[in-house]
This record gives C-alpha cells, sequence and structure tokens, in this order.
C-alpha cells in the first residue's frame, strides 16, 4: 500500500474538473417562511435534482474517472469492473458512471432493498449481486465479487475520490451564495460531510491512498461545517464525545434509513479534525417523507443554539415519496408541520435561477 494520503481542497476541485461536464449544478432554494421561524436565512441546496436523483453521482463520477485516467496514464486497459455494496443511492450512482465510461459495474444490495432502487441499478446496465441485509454480508459478497471480477472496489464513503467527489457540493454552494456562514450536512458513512469540510476548512487527515498528495490550502476556514444525525443512529456524535471512532454495533431503526451507516476509518479523522459539531435529531423531530435528504432541516431544534445566520441545508437525494402528504393542514408551529411545509407549501425561490 502506498503511503498515507492528505486530502485537500485541491483534489476536490480536481474532481469538480472531472464532473462538472456531466452532472447538473443544483438550485439553492430559500423559503421566507422557514426564515423567519429559525431566525436566520437558510438555503437549500438541492441534491434531488441532481443526476441519478442523489449527490452521490459526484463522488462515483469521480472515482470512476479517476480511474480511467490512471489507467490511460499507465499506458494500460481500463478496468475490469467496478465493484460495491449499497442500498441503492451509491449503487445507482457508481452504475451510471461505469456505464458513461465504458465499465462494467458489480452493485451488491441487500435484497431487502427497494424494488424500485433495484430496477434503477439494473437500468443502467449493472449487475445485481443480491446479499442479506447486514454490514458483514455487504462486504463479504463485495469482497468475493472483487475476487471473482477482478474488478475495483468502489467504497460507497471511504473511498477518498468519492469523498472528493461529495466535496463539489461545497464549491457550488460558497460560489452560488458567498455569504454563507455554516453548512448542515446529513451524515451516514461520513463520505459527503467529510468532503464538504475538506472544500471549505482544507486539510489535517491522513487517508489511505488513491491520489496524489498536495499542499494544504483552505477554502474558507471561517465557515462551521455541522453534520446532522438520527438520535437512533448517532456513531458519528459518539465518535465527536469520546474522541475517538466510536462505530453502533446494532444501530437501531430509523426513519432515516440511509444515514443508519457507521462512519469509517477514512472519514472519521476528517470530521474528528474539521467539522464544528454534530446535531443529533430524534425520530419524532424526522417525521417526513424523505427523512434522510432533509435531515437538516429537522435538525434546526438543535441547531438554534448555534448563532450563524445564513445556512445552506443539504438536501441529499430525491424520492417518489416526496410528494406532499397533507397539503391542506399544515401549521408551522411544529417541527413536524415546518417539515411538511418545506415539502409541500412553501414558497421557495432561487437565488441561482435567474426566473423571469
Ligand atoms: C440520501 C442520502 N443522504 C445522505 C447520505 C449520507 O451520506 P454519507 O454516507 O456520505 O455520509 C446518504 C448515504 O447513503 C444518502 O443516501
Amino acid at each position: 500500500m502506498a503511503e498515507p494520503h492528505r486530502l485537500e481542497l485541491r483534489d476536490v476541485r480536481a474532481a469538480e474538473r472531472r464532473v462538472r461536464e456531466r452532472l447538473h449544478r443544483t438550485p439553492l432554494l430559500t423559503c421566507t417562511a422557514l426564515d423567519r421561524l429559525a431566525g436566520r436565512r437558510l438555503l437549500f441546496k438541492c441534491e434531488l435534482f441532481q443526476k441519478t436523483g442523489s449527490f452521490k453521482i459526484r463522488g462515483a463520477l469521480n472515482a470512476v474517472r479517476s480511474l480511467v485516467e490512471g489507467s490511460g496514464r499507465a499506458g494500460g486497459e481500463l478496468p475490469r469492473a467496478v465493484v460495491t455494496h449499497s442500498s441503492g443511492n451509491h449503487g445507482q450512482a457508481l452504475a451510471c458512471a461505469a456505464q458513461a465510461e465504458g465499465i462494467p459495474a458489480y452493485i451488491v444490495v441487500p435484497h431487502t432493498a427497494p424494488h424500485c432502487k433495484q430496477a434503477a441499478i439494473r437500468a443502467y446496465g449493472a449487475t445485481l449481486v443480491l446479499c442479506e441485509p447486514s454490514d458483514e454480508s455487504r462486504a463479504e459478497t463485495a469482497a468475493r465479487v472483487v475476487r471473482e471480477t477482478g474488478g475495483v472496489m468502489v467504497h460507497p464513503n471511504q473511498e477518498p475520490a468519492v469523498i472528493a467527489g461529495q466535496g463539489t457540493i461545497a464549491l457550488e454552494v460558497l460560489e452560488q451564495a458567498p455569504e454563507v456562514n455554516a453548512v448542515v450536512v446529513p451524515v451516514g458513512g461520513g463520505g459527503m460531510v467529510a468532503g464538504i469540510a475538506v472544500a471549505i476548512k482544507g486539510t489535517g487527515t491522513e487517508l489511505q491512498p488513491r491520489g496524489s498528495s498536495c499542499s494544504p490550502q483552505a477554502l474558507r476556514p471561517d465557515v462551521k461545517v455541522f453534520a446532522a444525525e438520527p438520535c437512533n443512529a448517532d456513531d458519528c456524535y459518539q465518535s465527536k464525545l469520546r474522541g475517538e471512532l466510536t462505530p453502533s454495533l446494532d444501530p437501531r431503526e430509523t426513519i432515516a434509513d440511509a444515514v443508519r451507516t457507521n462512519i469509517g476509518p477514512n472519514t472519521w479523522p476528517i470530521i474528528r479534525d474539521l467539522v464544528d459539531d454534530v446535531l443529533t435529531v430524534s425520530e419524532e423531530e424526522i417525521k417526513v417523507k424523505a427523512p434522510s435528504s432533509l435531515l437538516p432541516a429537522a435538525s434546526i431544534p438543535s441547531f438554534s443554539s448555534h448563532s450563524s445566520s445564513s445556512v445552506p441545508w443539504i438536501s441529499s437525494q430525491g424520492s417518489t415519496t416526496l410528494t406532499p402528504p397533507r397539503m391542506s393542514n399544515t401549521h408551522i408551529s411544529s417541527w413536524e408541520g415546518l417539515a411538511e411545509a418545506l415539502l409541500s407549501q412553501c414558497p421557495f425561490r432561487s437565488p441561482s435561477l435567474q426566473l423571469e
């Protein structure tokens, strides 16, 4: 294994160059009613409008294109295949990225994953490999597929190229709204919050390698970076509290199922060094229909003790359940009401879109 590598802003900028032609620049939306409630300006980075329906395509595309560039530089052949395990969003994203580069993709998916997600992965031409819904089964099955296919494993959240790709969200946000002074990001394995933290705050973290190391530089070290996670899967919070990686061996069920994952050995040091705080959200507070992607919105109560005044919340995926559930009876006096309003009733505006 090569020398440990520091992931830096330069890696995120390189990722942006690799992916920007292929991806959407998602809008930042605002909502006056929510601003009033929160007592600060809130901006929502709507990654639900991203290709494949979530931010995951950023990291997956950066990883696949980095592999292709690497094989070109070495005068070698394209990778035989890419392999990953994912309950949905990263699987779709890797399948899409691999298809774009003409590389076979094998996606290990728990058999309990929603059929629409399995169908979407197949629709991108990937081979689906079903496993049991446990971390061990996913990891073992993916390792077997790597052995059998000679493919390259692209981990959903610990792969440095994936982390750097997710960091491109921050570059866009800071261009679209340079006035922001804090970001709130849902955390599962930590790839998104780590990439964003690296882009905004700079460096200081040793990672397992795939790529070159570069000199430290911070884009906006003054901007606070917060992670948001369910109380029922609060390994990131516990890790920050104890100062050491503290995975939940048996996380409880949460409506925000996409972020039930534990942070890992590559994202933990970044989170430890660069993430300012972790906001935890109870199941009651998360009561929305698209829970993982709107976790930051549900964390508004815990966030209100912080003093920042202009905050983008990363809405990390789209969902078929986004259709407004109860349009007629939303009172914005509870957090549930707030979330419903967010989904259905508030007049969103986009500072990043020029609307006639
Ligand atoms: C919709 C959604 N939001 C947030 C996350 C968390 O991302 P990460 O695992 O990089 O922390 C995921 C991860 O799967 C996700 O699918």
